[in-house]
Parts: C-alpha cells; structure tokens; sequence
C-alpha cells in the first residue's frame, strides 16, 4: 500500500485520505492519523472500501473508541450498525449531527455505501467550528451564554412532506420510543481539539429561558450560518465509500432526491463525552431520568463526564 495521503476536497471542509484499507488491523500510527485528520478536516471520505463487511466496520470503528447503539432505533442484523436504507425509513433530510437528544452524543460516526442509487443521495456536510468563529463577534458573545433544548420528538411530518403518513408514523413510533430531552450548551468546547462549536440542528427544539417565537426567531439566525455553502461539502457516494466525521464538529444532511432508488448505508457510532459550554457547564439530561440500555450494546448518550476524552488520550499515548 502507498502511504496514506490527505487532498483536501473544500476550503473549509471536507479531505480523500487515500493508501489505506481500513479494517480491524490498522497499526496505531495510521489510527492516529485518521484521527487527526477527521479533526482537522471534520468530515473524510475514503473510495473503494469495498471488503469491509458488518464486522469489519465494526472492528475499524472499535480503533477510534467505544461502539455505541442507537438508543431508540434497533440496529442491523443485532449488531452495532445503524440502517440507513429504504427500509429503515432512513432519510437524514434535514440539517443534524447525530444523536444530540442525549447527552453524551456520539464523537465519530463512520458511513459506509453499500448500495448507491443512479442519482442523488448525496451527502453533505458543514463545519460548525467555522460557522461559531465566522459569526459577527456580538452574535458569538451571545451563543457563548445560551443553552438549548434538544429532543427526538420533533415535527416529523414537516421534514418530509411527501412522505406516505404510515411510514412516517412507524418511524416516529421508533424513533420516539423513549423520549429524550436533553439541555445542551449552544456552543461547546471540544474535548480533543479545544475549538469552540456550535451545538444546533434538527433535534434543537427551543432555547431556554425565551419564548417560543424569539427562540425559534434566534436558533434560526444561528443556523442559517452553519448552512452557509462556503463551510460546507457536498460528497457524491460510489458504492464502497466510508466517511469518517468529528460528530462534536459537524451537522449533516442526506439529501432526498433519489426517487424511489435502493440506497443502503450503514452507520457505525463511536462513544462522545458529555458536552462542556465556554463557562465550564455540562449537558444536563432532563428526561427521562438516564438513558435505558437499548437491546444490543452500551447506548450512545450515557457515558459521565470526561470518560472518553480520557480513553482517547490513553489510547494516542499507548
Ligand atoms: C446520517 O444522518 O447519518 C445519514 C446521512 C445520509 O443518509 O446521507
């Protein structure tokens, strides 16, 4: 294999790391690098990754932390993976990072294409350290204090209009078997890296101590900079592709426009840290009182405080 190499795909976001087969046996300096370069570039994709299969995945995911389940939807096949297919009723067709209705959301998420339609169901990808730091200084001074509501139970229908209302109301029934809220700082100080991101999206619901209409008015200006197409990637999939992203410093879109097109992922999480805003305060669970063991494996959302910032500096320094 050629040594492993990073291009940068946007001047912002987004890098192809090439020379490497990903797999359960990587050696440590190339963990390390893949590492890095997910911080640095947020989001990475690799091509013609076609060998892994579920457990590969798995045992490659294993070398950046600790899997995570999903803790509403049941993974595929009993094993880690999250189906993101037809089937599952997976369109990611709004603007989120991953599971941010628990506390500690997950750090990595690994993407991998198994079957991708003739067109569309592209991806894409902001970096949300770039949109705190790009925000008018006024505007970043008054993130820096609030805090935000996130939950599962959001307004599904209106995320996906044409969807057929059964299959809608048979996602909801999944994704909301428990329902989560969890209080979020709007900006958090990375574990890994020490940039400041912002903590918003499709699960954000409400900003505390405003009424419905100011905060909706506020998480909107917000957002609308995290949107901004200069800090964003738009990756078109091959079947065989894996994007790596920093979860704590991204938000990502799966754009619905492949018709009725077979198009089957799989997701694989890596355990996160409970977030921690500018002035030292944590993410607070508010219901239900923790996050339940969802069937198979350890939830996304229930590791304490600094846990697995501490792994991932014993795990570089091994
Ligand atoms: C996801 O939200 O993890 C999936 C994104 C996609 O379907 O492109």
């Amino acid at each position: 294999m050629p040594a492993l190499t990073v291009e940068k795909v946007g001047g912002r976001i987004g890098a192809i790391v090439s020379g490497i087969r990903l797999g359960g046996g990587l050696d440590a300096a190339d963990v390390a690098a893949i590492r890095a370069a997910a911080h640095e570039h947020k989001v990475i994709f690799f091509r013609d990754q076609h060998h892994l299969d579920a457990e590969s995945h798995e045992a490659f995911g294993r070398l950046l932390g600790d899997l995570v389940a999903h803790p509403t939807v049941p993974s595929v096949d009993g094993r880690y993976a999250l189906g993101i297919d037809n089937e599952h009723g997976g369109r990611a067709n709004q603007w989120h990072t991953d599971v941010t209705f628990v506390p500690a959301y997950p750090a990595f998420s690994i993407l991998r294409a198994e079957v991708i339609p003739p067109y569309g169901g592209n991806t894409l990808w902001s970096n949300t350290a770039a949109a705190y730091q790009e925000l008018p200084e006024p505007l970043r001074v008054l993130a820096d204090s609030l805090r935000g509501v996130h939950t599962n139970d959001y307004d599904y229908a209106a995320v996906r209009p044409n969807a057929p209302s059964a299959a809608l109301e048979q996602h909801r029934k999944v994704f909301t078997a428990v329902t989560f809220k969890t209080e979020h700082p709007v900006v958090r100080v990375h574990p890994e890296t020490g940039e400041r991101t912002l903590i918003l999206g499709n699960f954000l619901q409400k900003l505390a101590g405003f009424n419905a209409p100011d905060s909706r008015a506020l998480i909107g200006i917000l957002q609308s900079h995290v949107e901004r197409p200069e800090i964003t990637v738009r990756w078109q999939w091959r079947a065989g592709d894996v994007a790596i992203w920093d979860n704590r410093a991204t938000q990502h879109y799966g754009v619905d426009d492949s018709d009725a097109h077979e198009r089957t992922l799989r997701r694989v999480t890596i355990d996160g840290d409970v977030p921690v805003g500018v002035d030292g305060r944590r993410s607070v669970l508010l219901s239900p009182e923790s996050v339940p063991e969802p069937r198979y494996g350890i939830a996304s959302g229930a590791s304490t405080d600094g846990e697995v910032a501490e792994k991932a500096r014993e795990r570089a320094a091994a």
